[in-house]
């Protein structure tokens, strides 16, 4: 099968140019001025930007919290992801009581029949023993290169800061990426107690309870631990400015230490949280100020921060509520769940479809950032840093065919039906934007044409990834 994508304005990291596409089953051929070829099927892309399929290295899909489950499993969580432009995933595998091993032929048995994009996963490291560290070494034959590990979270996910040493001391000599969820669990912990004491239950107190400077000191904590252990940090959800300077202090100091910021954090604030609607944004760490804003922004500009991902975690606002999905009613318990205790809403939000869409209209519309920068955002540096590369992230011949081809100038009123969340609010409802994706190929098969899902269960496929780039 042979598709040829003409005419259209090809979008990398590196460069722009008016360039032909020829796609031959499920990967890129040839890129080139001028391409012809009789048994191609030709797809007029004038006018058109081809952009590389988005990779988002941050979800979490049916991952159990707070008595309730995230509402996106793999099929309904990478329709959205299409629909937005992105093409490839990348969950985590919560950590079991038993070996690594198992954890993931498990997570992989619930992914795998549905899955609807490619998707990697992650693997969290949230218990740590001798065992363990023995497993950690099995990871990358199981195309694993990279843990999560918590500095908050007590009694349930957090790690020690000397368990957070050791593994990060196997990552940095097995070519493994820890990833560093930074916020202080023990203050936390004491601040939640005293809110619930005092009676104050409302979404707000979620960011009140966990403040800034937790992640500012874990962040710079992550970062020595790293140092000491001669390891790669990520830094996970980056939302203060003040963690941006310890990332920044970090890399100038010769560690090799890099982060992602998500979009709800360049977008909102803590006031969002004080809306009688507040739970919908909790999510964690939560939204800061327009100045943490700031320091985001410049971060993705100057290049101190390398990705931006989505920790898309949906969960109803509602789940009383059913809505309909593909002609069936469903209704998952969300957000409500908390309505008397912030500390009963189930943590996330909402975010792999509106991604792509959201960040080109505020910041390659404005000027902020450029067509190349924002593909090295979403799609180059993710598949660099996390080993996917150059087989997804970019259009290069015999790359994945995973492609976008969007419209700059497409205009709308984005929200819920856009979206393609299984879930029932958006957090840009009524946003007007500028920059949509109109077709977008999956290893060479059309997934999505306007706003027709072509995609099916099972079409993605799991990516066994090689040790990412430092960058
Ligand atoms: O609120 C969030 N982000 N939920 C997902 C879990 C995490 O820590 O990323
Ligand atoms: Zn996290
Ligand atoms: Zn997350």
């Amino acid at each position: 099968m042979k598709t040829l994508i003409k005419n259209g304005t090809v979008i990398t990291a590196e460069i722009t140019r008016k360039a032909d596409i020829l796609v031959e089953d499920e990967f890129i051929r040839r890129i080139d001025e001028y391409i012809e070829d009789d048994e191609a099927t030709i797809v007029d892309a004038s006018g058109l930007l081809v952009l590389p399929g988005g990779v988002d290295p941050h979800v979490h899909l049916e991952l159990p919290m707070a008595g309730t489950i995230s509402a996106d499993d793999h099929y309904t969580g990478g329709k959205a992801a299409a629909f937005g432009g992105t093409t490839t995933m990348i969950d985590f595998v919560s950590q079991e009581p038993v070996i690594l091993a198992e954890n993931i032929a498990r997570h992989r048995a619930m992914a795998d029949p549905k899955a609807s994009i490619d998707y990697s996963l992650h693997m969290n490291i949230t218990h740590f023993d001798d065992q363990v560290a023995e497993e950690l070494l099995d990871l990358p034959q199981m195309g694993i290169t990279s843990m999560k590990v918590f500095t908050a979270y007590n009694g349930r996910l957090r790690l020690d800061d000397g368990s957070i040493f050791k593994v990060m001391r196997i990552g940095g000599k097995n070519n493994l990426l820890t990833m560093v969820h930074a916020e202080n669990g023990d203050v936390i912990d004491i601040l939640v107690a005293e809110a619930l004491a005092a009676g104050n239950t409302a979404p707000i107190h979620h960011a009140l309870t966990r403040p800034a400077w937790g992640e500012v000191e874990a962040s710079l904590r992550a970062a020595a631990l790293a140092a000491q252990a001669d390891s790669p940090l990520y830094l996970v959800h980056m939302n203060v400015a003040g963690e941006v300077d310890q990332l920044a202090y970090a890399r100038k100091h010769g560690i090799l230490a890099m982060g992602e910021t998500c979009p709800q954090y360049l977008f909102f604030t803590e006031d969002d949280l004080r809306r009688p609607d507040g739970a919908k944004w909790v999510c964690s760490p939560p939204m800061r100020k327009a100045a943490d804003q700031q320091g985001l922004w410049q971060a993705l500009e100057n290049g101190t921060i390398q990705v931006l991902a989505t920790d898309h975690c949906p969960f109803f606002y509602n789940g009383r509520q059913p809505i309909v999905y593909e002609g069936r009613e469903v209704a998952i318990p969300g957000k409500e769940l908390g309505e008397k205790d912030f500390t009963l809403i189930p943590n996330g939000l909402p975010g792999i479809a509106d991604r792509l869409p959201v960040f080109w209209t505020h910041a390659v519309n404005t000027g902020r950032i450029s067509p190349n920068r924002f593909v090295e955002l979403t799609a180059t540096n993710p598949a660099r840093i996390f080993g996917l590369y150059p087989k997804k992230g970019t259009l290069a011949e015999g790359s994945d065919a995973d492609i976008a081809l969007w419209d700059p100038e497409k205009e709308l009123d984005y929200g819920l039906a856009w979206a393609h969340h299984r879930t029932d609010y958006n957090l840009y409802e009524g946003w007007k934007l500028r920059g949509y994706p109109v077709k977008v190929f999956l290893r060479g098969t059309l997934i999505v044409d306007d706003q027709n899902w072509l995609g099916k269960a099972g079409g993605g496929r799991f990516v066994h990834r090689q040790a990412g780039e430092i960058l």
